[in-house]
């Protein structure tokens, strides 16, 4: 037997068990989705049928091809009730706004409309009635308006993301009634006002995301009471101080406060020993660098284009920055700067 033959053989062998493997496994998974209750379909269809590409945008919530609705595309079902509980479209050109119809999905725990960037209008006040979400996420999209006071009747809302898009006005104090929040993104907007002075009922506050907004005004005292894993508050017309945001109580990660117009004396601060990430630049940050640095195992450390002045501590990770974590101070010297 020559190899090639040898070889076409094997190939013939292989073919034929794994299509013998094919036929004894059971059908695809597509089929044992679970069949999709009437009336979501409707109202999935209504949802489509409301925008003005639905065809092209939406090309498998199609009743000619599939009937049940738990197959298309970015739709998820319950395996038990058949109702639709998660619907997830991502990077279409869908056009047009969301419609009211959407409040008609009773079962709906989680709803992600992202990257779609005709999605215009503001965010419909029927969303407030689908009392079971717990995610929602319009993100990447050319939505616009207030972010809608409303949202805060979405009592199951862990994870609220309205991110990257084109959201006006001020930020509502009523969030802080939204119990198991974990996270919080409203960056990427064109919010205005203060940061407003949330009491949240938990004293581990969600994680907030707020940069590249348009923001001003002092961070709010309450601020410093809370636990946070994550506070993102740059790029923004922040001022005032941010000592208190610190202290050896907390259990704080990351912190990002660059690019605002922060004014602190930063020797007297306590850094908890849970910081990892902490960028203080562009600010108008005064005083030296404490010792205490040196004990934090830093991934990242920014407090360049401040007002810092006197020697960097030597030891822990403060040496493994290059000189763009410190540049641009008032006299701040030692490696890895040049010497005092
Ligand atoms: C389904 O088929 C009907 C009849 O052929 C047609 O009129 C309709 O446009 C089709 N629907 C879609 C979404 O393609
Ligand atoms: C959306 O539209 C843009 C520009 O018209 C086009 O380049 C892109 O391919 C479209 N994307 C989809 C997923 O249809
Ligand atoms: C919003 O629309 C503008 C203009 O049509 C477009 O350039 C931009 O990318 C859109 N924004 C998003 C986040 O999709
Ligand atoms: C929140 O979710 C729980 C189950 O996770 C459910 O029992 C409860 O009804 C929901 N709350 C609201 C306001 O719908
Ligand atoms: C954002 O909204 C403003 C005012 O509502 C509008 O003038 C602007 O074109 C929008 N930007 C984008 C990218 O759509
Ligand atoms: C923050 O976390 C610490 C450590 O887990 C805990 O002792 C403290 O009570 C928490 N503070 C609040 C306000 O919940
Ligand atoms: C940390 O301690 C300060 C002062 O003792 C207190 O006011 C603050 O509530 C505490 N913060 C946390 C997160 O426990
Ligand atoms: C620190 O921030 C400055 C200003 O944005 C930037 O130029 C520099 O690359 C940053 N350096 C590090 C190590 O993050």
């Amino acid at each position: 037997m020559t190899s090639s033959s040898a070889a076409a053989t094997t190939t013939t062998l292989l073919l034929t068990l794994s299509l013998l493997l094919f036929l004894s496994l059971p059908a695809p998974s597509l089929s044992s989705k679970p069949l999709c209750h009437p009336q979501d379909r409707k109202i999935l269809l209504q949802f489509k049928n409301s925008f003005t590409n639905p065809n092209p945008s939406l090309p498998s919530w199609n009743p000619n091809i599939t009937t049940n609705c738990c197959e298309w595309y970015g739709v998820d079902c319950d395996l038990t009730t058949n109702r639709v509980t998660s619907l997830s479209i991502f990077s279409t050109n869908l056009s047009g706004q969301i419609p009211a119809s959407i409040a008609l999905l009773p079962s709906l725990q989680s709803l992600t409309l992202r990257k779609l960037p005709y999605l215009t209008g503001t965010i419909p006040a029927a969303i407030a009635k689908l009392s079971n979400l717990n995610m929602l996420r319009l993100s990447w999209t050319n939505l616009s308006g207030p972010v809608p006071s409303f949202l805060s009747q979405l009592k199951n809302l862990t994870f609220l993301d309205l991110a990257f898009n084109n959201l006006t006005g001020s930020i509502p104090v009523e969030f802080d009634r939204l119990p198991y929040l974990g996270a919080i993104h409203l960056d990427r907007n064109k919010l205005t006002g203060q940061i407003p002075d949330w009491k949240f009922q938990s004293g581990n506050a969600p994680d907030i995301y707020l940069s590249h907004n348009q923001l001003t005004g002092l961070v709010p005292k309450s601020f410093g009471y809370y636990n946070y894993s994550t506070v993102d508050l740059s790029r923004n017309m922040l001022s005032g101080d941010l000592s208190f945001m610190f202290g050896s109580n907390k259990t704080v990660q990351a912190l990002d406060f660059s690019r605002n117009s922060f004014e602190f004396d930063l020797s007297i601060v306590v850094f908890p020993a849970s910081l990892t990430w902490l960028d203080l630049n562009h600010n108008k940050i005064f005083g030296s660098l404490p010792v205490g640095l040196t004990g934090l195992n830093f991934q990242l450390l920014n407090v360049s284009y401040n007002r810092l002045c006197g020697k960097i501590p030597a030891g822990g990770k403060l040496q493994s920055f290059d000189v763009t974590s410190y540049f641009h101070n008032r006299c701040l010297c030692g490696d890895p700067l040049p010497s005092c």
